[in-house]
């Protein structure tokens, strides 16, 4: 089969590693997480140890991303919010926008001890859609398919990656609004 490059974005706890090593596994294909990739070649312009977080240094990231994947001659399965700044528009064959109910992602980004500010911009990002835009603004409308991982298990979310990627089921990439559906109270609490 030709080679083909799956990419898996989202906000923090949504579900994308889970997934993409798992699909990765149902294609026989190779799994990239861009976060390691950044870190392990020191392609990132500073580093904030006390948060975990780094600002990725575009310039250095590209080219390297972009000899990985012309180099690689089995499939990729890509795991990064990271994509779309620093994979190239046409390398990408689809895109999964993973999304999940922000006041259930709150719960779960609590539980791996993030600071208080982490949790409410990564929340704040997911209620608006951050990465769904960023994703349609890089790769276009067409290739990007979002899916609502709340109350679904990982064997479910592939599944559904695997029917789009096989054209049984449409990628849509507006699913999902989080603003229409949440509790007036509950967003004011954040
Ligand atoms: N839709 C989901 N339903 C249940 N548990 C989930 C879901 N998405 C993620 N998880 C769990 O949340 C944790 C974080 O998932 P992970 O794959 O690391 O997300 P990400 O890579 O997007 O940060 C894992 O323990 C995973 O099993
Ligand atoms: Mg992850």
């Amino acid at each position: 089969m030709e080679k083909r490059v799956y990419i898996f974005t989202g906000v923090p706890g949504v579900g994308k590693t889970s997934a993409a090593v798992r699909l990765a596994e149902r294609l026989d294909a190779s799994y990239v997480n861009l976060s390691t990739l950044v870190i392990e070649k020191n392609l990132y312009s500073s580093k904030d140890e006390a948060n975990d977080a780094f600002e990725v240094d575009v310039e250095k990231a590209h080219p390297v991303i972009k000899h990985l994947i012309e180099s690689s001659n089995r499939t990729l399965v890509i795991d990064g919010h990271l994509a779309s700044d620093i994979v190239d528009r046409e390398s990408a064959s689809l895109v999964f926008v993973l999304r999940r109910a922000p006041w259930i992602l709150k719960s779960e980004l609590e539980v791996r001890g993030y600071s208080k500010e982490k949790v409410r911009e990564n929340i704040e990002a997911e209620l608006i859609g951050v990465c769904l835009t960023d994703a349609i603004r890089v790769f276009g409308a067409n290739r990007v398919c979002e899916i609502d991982t709340t109350s679904k298990s990982i064997d479910m979310i592939v599944e559904e990656a695997l029917s789009m990627i096989h054209g049984e089921r449409r990628c849509l990439s507006s699913v999902v609004d989080w603003l229409a559906l949440a509790d007036p109270e509950w967003l004011r609490s954040i």
